[in-house]
């Protein structure tokens, strides 16, 4: 398949996935809290699921594409404000994995790929690698993502 019909069946993919969790009442919350800088976390988890399909596109990886997405538009699905400093939300960076797959799991049906890429992206915080292509690619994209948004709330 020529690039551009791939990017277009791609892209067909992402918007289908979106649509779906978008549908999910709960999961426009998402925007009602902030991730790092000026980013909610509904931005920064759109933000993490356009980029892992872009990279799996562009380095030609052949990966389940909707899990791909899916898990990363999951990731972060723990629904509180991890700045609050009250006690239930310490150790955020550690807990908030297990907190996201507990929601993600209540409100829709997971694969065991899509529940590894939730549980798995905190890697080496928490050490236990990803066992799936996808959990790499969304495991290394949220870093990436997270320093940009950092980045630029800084020099914003
Ligand atoms: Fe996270
Ligand atoms: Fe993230």
């Amino acid at each position: 398949m020529k690039n551009k019909a791939k990017h277009l069946k791609n892209r067909i993919i992402f918007e289908a996935c979106l649509e779906q969790v978008e549908n999910h009442e709960r999961y426009l919350k998402l925007k009602d809290y902030i991730q790092h800088g000026n980013t909610s976390v509904f931005e920064h988890s759109v933000r993490v699921a356009y980029y892992s399909i872009r990279t799996a596109e562009l380095l030609g990886i052949m990966c389940s594409k909707e899990e791909l997405i899916r898990g990363a538009l999951l990731h972060d699905y723990f629904l509180y404000d991890w700045h609050d400093k009250d006690g239930e939300h310490r150790l955020h960076g550690f807990r908030h994995p297990y907190s996201a797959l507990r929601n993600a799991e209540s409100d829709f049906e997971l694969s065991s790929r899509e529940k590894n890429i939730i549980l798995r992206h905190m890697f080496p915080l928490v050490p236990i690698p990803p066992s799936c292509l996808e959990g790499w690619i969304v495991c290394l994209v949220d870093k990436y993502c997270s320093l940009i948004e950092t980045f630029y709330r800084s020099a914003g």
